[in-house]
């Protein structure tokens, strides 16, 4: 029988210390409160958190972060991005609907948590480490579609500055992937804008912050606006995506 479900991706909520505090002239706090509105509205049946939840670290921001997500009692899975502290993470977020990187199955899909986050990093860039990889092998030792989520861009986006903080080894990610056509989508957060390139048979999908968009020219209005994606996951392998924008 063929199963659906939806999974909202919220990402770069950027929070910091206090729900008032500004940050590039958006209020995370308000911002993501916001987007929650619109996602209570959907009712997806997952939420993954694609990093860069806490702007500094800081304990408060996730405490903000849980008693912002948890009203919904939606299973929520997340992974740290170059602003985040994974140790406070690991202590803060103990919420039970709040669950750590790993690989699960739901809806008849492999979710894959993949951590892109590089120790001492000089300027926010990413790496998978040796271990990701290990675990990245293993987990597609599963026949299943999967969709794999991390924070970085392993892709280039084509903006110098920013490309120079993406994946530094995204070749052994990409190489990987290649081996596993039961990859089926990319997903990312960090960029701060929407984006999509076809790769082979892989949808590589970047996603907007939930408060600070990146400063595009091009950008319309609306694209300036806080979002999120929305993916519809169907256990036949395939899938649908769409951004949800959310007026200030
Ligand atoms: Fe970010």
């Amino acid at each position: 029988m063929l199963m659906s479900i939806t999974i909202a991706q919220l990402t770069d909520t950027h929070l910091c210390c206090h729900p008032d505090a500004k940050l590039r002239g958006s209020r995370p706090w308000h911002s993501l409160k916001a987007v929650m509105q619109q996602v209570a509205k959907i009712n997806p049946d997952y939420l993954l958190l694609t990093g860069d939840l806490a702007d500094r670290g800081s304990p408060f921001a996730y405490q903000q972060l849980i008693d912002l997500i948890s009203p919904l009692q939606i299973p929520t899975y997340w992974l740290s991005g170059n602003h985040d502290c994974l140790s406070v993470m690991r202590e803060v977020l103990v919420h039970p609907l709040f669950h750590a990187p790993k690989a699960v199955i739901i809806g008849g899909w492999q979710l894959i948590l993949l951590d892109s986050t590089l120790a001492n990093s000089r300027f926010g860039e990413g790496e998978i480490s040796p271990q990701s990889l290990q675990f990245l092998a293993e987990s597609l030792e599963v026949e299943l579609p999967t969709l794999i989520a991390l924070h970085h861009h392993p892709l280039p986006f084509g903006i110098d500055w920013l490309d120079q903080i993406k994946v530094k080894n995204g070749n052994e990610l990409l190489a990987s992937i290649d081996r596993a056509p039961q990859v089926k989508a990319v997903v990312f957060g960090h960029i701060h804008a929407a984006f999509h390139q076809k790769r082979g048979n892989i949808d590589f999908y970047g996603s907007p912050s939930t408060c600070v968009q990146l400063d595009l020219p091009q950008a319309t209005p609306l694209e300036k606006q806080p979002g999120f994606r929305l993916f519809h996951l169907h256990s036949d392998g395939r899938h649908q995506t769409e951004i949800h924008r959310v007026l200030r």
